[in-house]
């Protein structure tokens, strides 16, 4: 009989999904989406409701068996859903509570996320509630009016206008769409106002303020009186002159303000809102009686950290406590002021997102430099230099860790300068490189069983010898926001979550940058440097990147001519594996990805030929050899960039 293997851990015990959430923080950053199940497989709920669920380990094994191996992009139109009916059931619960008598009109800005599969199920669950879309550009208007929305959505037109954007914007309210042009800078008022009158349209007009409110976190510059957009005060007031002495004052129709994305703390969404809300009552009271919207722009957080705090990627209030207050502080400043409250719009797209999209990847191999090095005995024939060394690297205690630090850093300058004056062999070389590896391992351990304060050259010193796992992706394509902003983005084992970690790690891609690695996760008690990930085996070990939804499948690049990865939409039909079904899978081919760069296939095979003829002619080599190159260069262009 075949004993069931127990599964090890460091006190003996398994970990149960209660245990492995709290470790991830898996129910604290994943709003209900995620969970572990008694299995240790992760399990994706894509309308949180507890029956339905997909195992995403099964979801990847089947993938693979289909020699669609990861990295793979995971997309799951449920959450979309989901996402989309709570930020409306929001504003509604809120809009019943304060008995405010506008209604919301929320659009989704289409730069969030562009993909097409993601933009038709957003337009099609958004029906019922009339959800609208906002453009920033012409490409992004275009997919916004073929998109099917429902006659009568919003269509929110911002960003840098020229003739053309701005016709076919107009052209769009001849269609049935409510589409507002948004005057982000007062130039563009004239020639919005010379369009309409020439394709005799009445245009919707928005004017987006400059307010004085910033967000906060990383994106704080969006807002403030030093934004790229916005019309000041004198330009508000000149604009509605103009649009009155021209006969278009009835078309003024919305006010907008945008203080930023990711606002982490709920006093700036108020303060905002606030400030808004004060020129909307103004200018009602200035006679603007066709003003009857209002816009607050984006900037709704995403607890990605899932601190539940002002952290920059984390947000101290609830998607309900959001609507709420955007609901209570405009209809408080109309009662006070006396004016009809407006009808809310919101530029939401982060929240409604981010979720809906998840990478997984394998782990290739794990790479360490405080693994036990081999140090041989060090005579009297050795250069001082590493005799020295090697003294240092016997005498590391808990007392005078950090003094044997400088003196190794020391050494090593000294070292490099004798090897390349030519007075060290490479057998010396050798041996002081495992010195100095030994020597900074045992500095860092000494350090933390101090007891001492740690000096930060220490601590950086731990970073960099912590041992690494090599993932089969590039963060540059997946998680752009992380390399270039440092955002955290949750990360997680997929399976094995029934067995307790214990290798702390950081994580590298398969990039050739120095920046392509992870080396900060989210915790709830500070950002922590490693992350407790299981021993490999000799099996994939897979990790999932979650919350990948929002402005990361755009802004990825193709660092290392390393492709998009390949994509399957999943749905949960059921609970467990026999109703889940991936229904799309993309891959990208290195061919395609060297012809995205002007590097023509058909001419690379052609130049690669005549070097092969070369050597044919050149008759050194044989031609079943030659026939073999061959193959390994079609191989290439027609299989995946990534590690398959
Ligand atoms: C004008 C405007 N609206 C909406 C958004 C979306 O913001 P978020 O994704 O934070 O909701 C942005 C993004 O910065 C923006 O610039």
């Amino acid at each position: 009989m075949v004993k069931k293997r127990a599964k090890k851990s460091d006190n003996g015990r398994p970990m149960t999904p209660s245990e492995a959430e709290d470790l991830y923080g898996i129910h604290r950053w994943g709003a209900g989406y995620f969970a572990v199940g008694e299995d240790g497989h992760l399990r994706v709920h894509p309308t949180k409701e507890p029956e339905l669920w997909v195992d995403l380990y099964q979801v990847v094994e089947k993938l693979r068996r289909k020699n669609n191996a990861p990295p793979v992009i995971l997309r799951f139109p449920q959450i979309v859903g989901t996402q989309v009916r709570l930020l409306h059931e929001a504003f509604q619960k809120s809009i019943a509570e304060f008995e405010y008598e506008g209604a919301y009109r929320g659009v989704f800005p289409i730069k969030v996320n562009q993909m097409e599969p993601f933009i038709s199920e957003l337009v099609r669950v958004g029906k019922p509630w009339g959800y609208g879309l906002e453009a920033g550009t012409k490409p992004e208007l275009a997919v916004a009016l073929s998109a099917g929305l429902k006659q009568g959505s919003l269509i929110i037109c911002n960003g840098y206008k020229d003739r053309a954007y701005v016709e076919l914007a107009l052209s769009g309210n001849v269609l049935g769409y409510d589409v507002v042009l948004i005057v982000e800078k007062y130039y563009e008022l004239d020639l919005i106002l010379k369009c309409a009158r020439r394709m005799g349209v009445r245009p919707m007009l928005g004017f987006r303020l400059k307010v004085a409110a910033r967000g906060t976190g990383k994106w704080e510059r969006s807002g403030g009186t030093a934004s790229k957009f916005g019309l000041t005060t004198a330009e508000i007031l000149k604009a509605v002159d103009v649009c009155t002495e021209k006969g278009y004052a009835d078309c003024i129709k919305l006010l907008h303000f945008h203080i930023g994305s990711q606002i982490t703390d709920v006093r700036r969404i108020k303060q905002g809102v606030r400030e808004g809300a004060r020129f909307y009552a103004l200018l009602r009271q200035k006679g603007c009686t066709s003003l009857e919207y209002m816009d607050c722009g984006g900037g709704l957080g995403v607890d990605y950290d899932g601190s539940r705090t002002a952290s920059d990627s984390s947000c101290n209030y609830s998607l309900r406590e959001y609507a709420n207050d955007v609901v209570y502080t405009v209809k408080e400043l109309c009662d006070e002021s006396g004016v009809p409250v407006p009808n809310l719009v919101t530029e939401s797209g982060r929240a409604v997102s981010a979720y809906h999209c998840l990478a997984v990847f394998g782990v290739e191999e794990q790479q360490t430099i405080a693994a036990p090095v081999e140090v041989p005995e060090i005579t009297e024939g050795f250069d001082r230099c590493i005799q020295e060394l090697a003294a240092t690297a016997r005498d590391v205690g808990p007392k005078n860790f950090a003094e044997c630090y400088h003196d190794v850093v020391q050494r090593i300058e000294e070292m490099h300068a004798l090897f390349n004056l030519g007075r060290l062999s490479l057998e010396e070389r050798a041996a002081g490189e495992n010195l100095v590896k030994k020597a900074l391992v045992d500095i860092v351990y000494y350090a933390k069983v101090s007891g001492r304060r740690i000096p930060e050259e220490i601590e950086q010193l731990e970073k960099d010898i912590a041992q690494k796992y090599v993932c089969n992706m590039s963060i540059f394509q997946l998680m752009p926001d992380l390399w270039a902003l440092g955002q955290l983005f949750p990360i997680a084992p997929i399976h094995r979550l029934d067995e307790r970690p214990d290798e702390w790690t950081t994580l590298v891609d398969i990039t050739c940058d120095s920046d392509g690695k992870i080396d900060k996760f989210g915790d709830v008690r500070e950002d922590a440097d490693a992350l407790r990930l299981h021993k490999l085996r000799k099996e994939p070990y897979y990790l999932g990147a979650f919350l990948l939804g929002a402005y990361q499948d755009v802004m990825g690049d193709f660092h290392n001519m390393l492709g998009e990865t390949k994509e399957a939409i999943v749905l949960a039909a059921g609970p467990g594996e026999p109703e889940l079904y991936p229904v799309k899978v993309k891959c990208q081919r290195t061919g395609e990805v060297l012809e995205l760069f002007g590097h023509r296939n058909k001419d690379m095979r052609a130049r690669f030929d005549a070097a092969i003829e070369r050597a044919r002619n050149q008759g050194e080599t044989d031609r079943a050899t030659l026939k073999g190159t061959e193959r390994a260069f079609d191989r290439v262009l027609a299989g995946t960039p990534y590690l398959s």
